[in-house]
Formats: structure tokens, C-alpha cells, sequence
């Protein structure tokens, strides 16, 4: 009798605790990567700054369903056309509540797609349609810095091709997580399984049990059950920047979903260090590759969080990133610009990565538009960081004209 009573005692007990973990766990939510995860909305309490500034960057907005709000296109009349040739264009329309590219052959409707999901946020945008459980590339992108409608890159000029399929490796780099089962021809992506955007998790690895840890003890005030940062290598801390930022050429060895921060980028891919001699970026990127042949990167312990705040959208603030060279550059240390004598000093002050890291086309992303043919899309910058004579003075003599015009 004892034994029983003991023994519904216990089993009491257990479902008690496990009725209260699973109502106090904040892990215990649908994470699609499962418990460990607790999910971005998670940090907001305790890192309310940082999770606010990250709502603006790059990395919050890589992915998303379409709407009104994310499709950076125009839908109005006139804006809305893609000329393929003479007798074919894709109009962009908009019906009921969602959003097409409608293929016209002589006037007559042929094809409709439907804007499912949304790639990227600064330069461009691509675009890409549900069929069951697979996912296309729609025939029309976006560049931003063409403020047009444009083919998607690598597409071949004057035909229309719907049928591109893109599977996880995309999301690998543009989102958080997407589940693809099956293998070679028959893949599946599940559609209730994407988290869209690169969150805290992706660069900080599972966190339910640190909200959960800290929740219960709100006193303490470092950080527990959270791989840290700080006592990384340099190479450990690029590791996690280069899984998305070394290209899309490389030799995959294993999902980088898994990918933990600490983690060694050779266990999951063999990096394609092979540089083209223009020393020119790729578009997928290879900033590493590009900063490890700067004297900057050789001679110090930089790395990327040395001039990215992660957390917060400093896009455009040339003057921030100048003050980071500033913290190894100056004229106390007798290592600063040799220019900054001849030039105006503010000026070379504020815009050191202008002439030290110059924009420069991506030769791989180029888009056709309706009016002007085959134009490349995409600027970006270098990061070898060197002295570059020919855009130096690309910059200086700009700057020589608007000191001109300012005069008068
Ligand atoms: C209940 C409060 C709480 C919640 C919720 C919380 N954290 Fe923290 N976290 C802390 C405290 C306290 C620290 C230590 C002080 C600090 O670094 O801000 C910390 C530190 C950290 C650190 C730095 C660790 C180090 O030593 O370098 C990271 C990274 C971090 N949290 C990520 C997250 C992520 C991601 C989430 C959401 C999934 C999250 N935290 C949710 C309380 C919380
Ligand atoms: C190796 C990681 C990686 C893979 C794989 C990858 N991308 Fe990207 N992609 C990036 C990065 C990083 C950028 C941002 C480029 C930059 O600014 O350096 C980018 C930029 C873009 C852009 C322009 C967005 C913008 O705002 O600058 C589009 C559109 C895009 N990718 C679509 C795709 C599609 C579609 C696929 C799959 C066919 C894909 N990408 C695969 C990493 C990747
Ligand atoms: C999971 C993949 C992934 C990881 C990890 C990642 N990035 Fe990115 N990053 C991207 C993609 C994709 C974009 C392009 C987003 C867009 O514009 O659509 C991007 C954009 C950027 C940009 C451009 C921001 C802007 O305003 O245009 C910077 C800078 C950047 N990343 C730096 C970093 C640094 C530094 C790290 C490491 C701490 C890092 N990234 C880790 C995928 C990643
Ligand atoms: C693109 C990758 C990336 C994303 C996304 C990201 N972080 Fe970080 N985070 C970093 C890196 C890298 C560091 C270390 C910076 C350094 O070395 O100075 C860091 C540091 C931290 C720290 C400790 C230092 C500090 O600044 O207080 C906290 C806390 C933190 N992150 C929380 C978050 C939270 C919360 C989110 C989501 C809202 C988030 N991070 C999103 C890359 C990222
Ligand atoms: C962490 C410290 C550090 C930071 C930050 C830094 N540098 Fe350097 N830089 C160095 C060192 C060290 C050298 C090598 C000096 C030498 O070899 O005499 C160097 C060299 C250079 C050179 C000479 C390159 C050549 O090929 O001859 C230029 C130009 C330069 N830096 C510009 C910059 C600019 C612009 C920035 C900001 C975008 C910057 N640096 C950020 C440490 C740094
Ligand atoms: C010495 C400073 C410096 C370092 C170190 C640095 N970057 Fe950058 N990065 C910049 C500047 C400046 C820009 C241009 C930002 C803008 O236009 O607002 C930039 C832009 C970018 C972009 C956006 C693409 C573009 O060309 O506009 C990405 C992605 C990026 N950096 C990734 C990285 C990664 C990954 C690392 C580490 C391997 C890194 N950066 C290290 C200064 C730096
Ligand atoms: C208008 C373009 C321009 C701007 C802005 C500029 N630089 Fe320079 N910088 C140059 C050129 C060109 C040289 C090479 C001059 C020479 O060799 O006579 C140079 C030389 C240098 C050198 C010396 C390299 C050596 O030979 O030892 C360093 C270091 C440097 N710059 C850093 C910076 C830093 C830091 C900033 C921002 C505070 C900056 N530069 C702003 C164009 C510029």
C-alpha cells in the first residue's frame, strides 16, 4: 500500500515537473529547428537596444514573404512592364491581394506566376514562386541601383524561362532555416518550416536554455548557456561571417545550418580562394578573401566586427567607418594618409574608405531592363584595402569640382 502511494506520489510529482518546465520553458515554443531555439522575439526583453537597431539592417530583411511592403518594384502603369522582345513582355499586376509577373505573347496572356517569397533588401531583389513543395526564380528581378525591373541575372537575353529551381543552398545564406527532404531530382522544401530572416540564433547559435537560465535568474548579470564571442580566435570570429560572405563558388561538404559560431568553416565547405587577378569582388562576396590580402589585415588583428557593428544598419556612414581606421591610423602614431596634407583635411578625415576601399562593379550581377539593354547592377566595395591611384583621384577630383562650384 505504502509502495503504490509513494509510487503515485512520485508519478505526480513528474508530471508536475513536467507541466511547469513546459509552461515556464520559453524554448518551448515552434521553433522549426527545434527546442534549443528559442527564436529572435525571445531576446527582446533582456537586449531590447540591440534587437531594436537589428529590426533595420540588412540581415533582418534578407528574406521575407511578399507584400506591398516588401516588393521594392513598381506595380503602377508604365513602371510595371518588362520588354523581353517585340512580341513578348512580363507585366508586373497586382490581383486581389497578391502580387504577378504575367507573361504576354502578341497582347495574349500566357503564363501567370505568383510572387511567394522575397530575396534581399540593399541592391536587389529576386523573386521566387511556390509549385507544391517546390520553389522557381520568377524571369524578372530588381535592382535598386537601376530603379528598375530587370532579367534576373545569369538569365539568358530575350528568352523567358520560369523554370529555375532554387533549393536550400539560397537559404542557407539568405535565411535562417528551410527543411528540404529527399535527394537529387525529387527535393521538397516545406513551406511552414522557413525562418525568414538571419537571426540572433543564426549567428549565435540555440539560446532557449540562456533565456530560460536568465529568466529565472534575473540578477545575474553574465551571460550563461550562450557561446561568447570574446575569447574567440580571429579566424573562429571571420569563420562566422564567411560562412554567407566567401562566395557561392566554394566545395560544399555539409549543410551550414549547422554551423555554430566557434565552429570551423573547413568542416562544412573548401573555400574557392581563387581570386580573379582584377582583384575584383564577387557579388556573392568574398570580403575575407579580398581583406586577408591587405597589408591593413596582415599587419594587425582586424576583423570584420573591427568596422561592422552587426546589430545596427550603419550603411552610408562613411564618416564611421573612417573612424575606425582612425583607431590604428593617426598622425600620432605617424602612420596616417600621406594626402592628408595636399587635400582638405576634414575631407580625407571623413572618407578614407572612398579612396582606400572603392566601390566597384560586381562583374557576375548584371540585369537587363526594358530600355538599356545589358547593364551591370551592383557596386560593391572592395575589401582589399590598398592604395588605389585611379579612383583616388576619381574622388579628388569630384571633390575639386564641388569646392569649385561651392566657390561661386
Ligand atoms: C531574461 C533575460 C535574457 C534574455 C531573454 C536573453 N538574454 Fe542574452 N543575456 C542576458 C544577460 C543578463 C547577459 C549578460 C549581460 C550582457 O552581455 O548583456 C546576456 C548575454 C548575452 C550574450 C553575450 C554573451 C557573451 O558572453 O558574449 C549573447 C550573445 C546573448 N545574450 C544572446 C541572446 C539571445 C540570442 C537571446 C534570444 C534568443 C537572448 N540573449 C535572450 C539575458 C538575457
Ligand atoms: C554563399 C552564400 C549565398 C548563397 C548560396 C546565395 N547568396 Fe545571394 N547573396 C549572398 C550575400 C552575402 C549577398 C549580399 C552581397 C553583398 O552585399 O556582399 C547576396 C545578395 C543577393 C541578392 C541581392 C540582394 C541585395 O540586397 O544585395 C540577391 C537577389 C540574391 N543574393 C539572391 C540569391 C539567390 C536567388 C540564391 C540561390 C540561387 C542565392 N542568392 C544564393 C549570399 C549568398
Ligand atoms: C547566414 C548568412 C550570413 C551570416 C552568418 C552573415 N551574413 Fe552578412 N549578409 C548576409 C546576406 C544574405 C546579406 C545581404 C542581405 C540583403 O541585402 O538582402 C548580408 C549583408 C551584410 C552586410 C551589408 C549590410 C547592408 O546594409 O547592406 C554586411 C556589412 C554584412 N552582411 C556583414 C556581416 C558580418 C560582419 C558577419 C559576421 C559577424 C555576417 N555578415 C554574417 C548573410 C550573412
Ligand atoms: C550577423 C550575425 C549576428 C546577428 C544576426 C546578431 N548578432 Fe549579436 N553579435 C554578433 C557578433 C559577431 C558579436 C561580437 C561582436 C564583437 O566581437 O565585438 C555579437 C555580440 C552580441 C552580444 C554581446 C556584446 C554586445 O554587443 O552586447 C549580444 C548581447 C548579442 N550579440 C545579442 C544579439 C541579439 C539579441 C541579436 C538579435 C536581435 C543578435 N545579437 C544578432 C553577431 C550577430
Ligand atoms: C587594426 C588596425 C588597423 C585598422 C583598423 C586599419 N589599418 Fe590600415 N594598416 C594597419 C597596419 C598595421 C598597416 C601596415 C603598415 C605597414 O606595413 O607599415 C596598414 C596599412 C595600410 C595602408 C597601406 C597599404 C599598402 O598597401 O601600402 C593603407 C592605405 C591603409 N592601411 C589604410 C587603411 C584604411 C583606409 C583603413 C580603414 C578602412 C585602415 N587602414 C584600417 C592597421 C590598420
Ligand atoms: C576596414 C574596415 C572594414 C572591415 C575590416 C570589413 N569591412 Fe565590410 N565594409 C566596409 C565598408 C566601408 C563597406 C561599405 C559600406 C557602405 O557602403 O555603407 C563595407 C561593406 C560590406 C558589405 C556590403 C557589400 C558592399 O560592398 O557594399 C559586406 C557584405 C561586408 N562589408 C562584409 C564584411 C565582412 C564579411 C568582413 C570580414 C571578412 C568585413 N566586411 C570587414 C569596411 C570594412
Ligand atoms: C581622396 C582619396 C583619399 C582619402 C580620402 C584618403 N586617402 Fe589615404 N591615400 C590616398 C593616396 C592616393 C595615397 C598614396 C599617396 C602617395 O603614396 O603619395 C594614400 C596614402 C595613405 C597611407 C600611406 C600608405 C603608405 O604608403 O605608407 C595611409 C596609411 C592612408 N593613406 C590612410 C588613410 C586613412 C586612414 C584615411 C582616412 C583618415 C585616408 N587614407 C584617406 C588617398 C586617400
Amino acid at each position: 500500500m505504502m509502495q503504490i502511494k509513494k509510487l503515485s506520489l512520485l508519478l505526480l510529482m513528474a508530471a508536475g515537473i513536467i507541466f511547469f518546465t513546459q509552461c515556464l520553458d520559453p524554448g518551448n515554443n515552434k521553433d522549426p529547428r527545434g527546442k534549443a531555439f528559442a527564436g529572435s522575439e525571445a531576446c527582446v526583453t533582456c537586449h531590447k537596444e540591440i534587437y531594436g537597431s537589428y529590426l533595420h539592417t540588412a540581415h533582418f530583411h534578407s528574406a521575407s514573404l511578399a507584400s506591398a511592403a516588401t516588393i521594392e518594384g513598381s506595380f503602377s502603369k508604365d513602371s510595371n512592364i518588362f520588354v523581353v522582345n517585340d512580341t513578348t513582355k512580363i507585366m508586373m499586376e497586382k490581383r486581389d491581394n497578391d502580387f504577378y509577373q504575367v507573361l504576354y505573347e502578341n497582347g495574349k496572356e500566357k503564363r501567370a506566376e505568383r510572387f511567394d517569397i522575397v530575396f534581399g533588401y540593399t541592391k536587389g531583389q529576386a523573386y521566387l514562386y511556390w509549385k507544391k513543395s517546390l520553389l522557381f526564380q520568377l524571369p524578372v528581378s530588381y535592382f535598386t541601383g537601376l530603379h528598375d525591373w530587370t532579367s534576373s541575372p545569369g538569365y539568358p537575353e530575350g528568352k523567358v524561362f520560369f523554370d529555375r529551381p532554387v533549393f536550400k543552398r539560397c537559404f542557407e545564406c539568405h535565411s535562417s532555416f528551410i527543411k528540404q527532404s529527399g535527394v537529387y531530382e525529387v527535393k521538397a522544401l516545406d513551406k511552414n518550416s522557413v525562418i525568414y530572416n538571419i537571426d540572433c540564433e543564426r549567428c549565435h547559435g540555440p539560446a532557449a536554455s540562456h533565456v530560460k537560465f536568465h529568466t529565472e535568474y534575473p540578477s545575474e548579470k553574465e551571460g550563461k548557456y550562450i557561446i561568447s564571442f570574446k575569447n574567440f580566435t580571429r579566424s573562429q570570429k571571420i569563420d562566422m561571417c564567411a560562412l554567407c560572405h566567401s562566395g557561392n563558388n566554394n566545395i560544399m561538404l555539409a549543410s551550414t545550418f549547422a554551423f555554430l559560431p566557434g565552429d570551423s568553416l573547413s568542416q562544412f565547405m573548401i573555400v574557392n580562394k581563387n581570386i580573379p587577378p582584377s582583384g575584383k569582388p564577387d557579388v556573392h562576396g568574398n570580403q575575407p578573401q579580398l581583406l586577408e590580402l591587405s597589408k591593413c589585415f596582415r599587419a594587425s588583428n582586424m576583423d570584420c566586427s573591427t568596422c561592422h557593428n552587426t546589430h545596427v544598419n550603419d550603411r552610408g556612414n562613411y564618416a564611421q567607418y573612417a573612424e575606425r581606421c582612425q583607431t590604428c591610423h593617426s598622425e600620432a602614431n605617424h602612420n596616417f594618409c600621406k594626402m592628408a596634407d595636399s587635400l582638405d583635411r576634414s575631407f580625407v578625415r571623413n572618407n578614407c574608405t572612398k579612396c582606400h576601399m572603392p566601390e566597384q562593379s560586381s562583374n557576375i550581377i548584371k540585369g537587363k531592363t526594358s530600355d538599356e539593354g545589358m547593364q551591370t547592377a551592383v557596386q560593391m566595395v572592395n575589401h582589399r584595402i590598398a592604395i588605389y591611384p585611379e579612383e583616388s583621384q576619381k574622388i579628388i577630383s569630384l571633390l575639386q569640382k564641388e569646392n569649385g562650384t561651392s566657390k561661386k
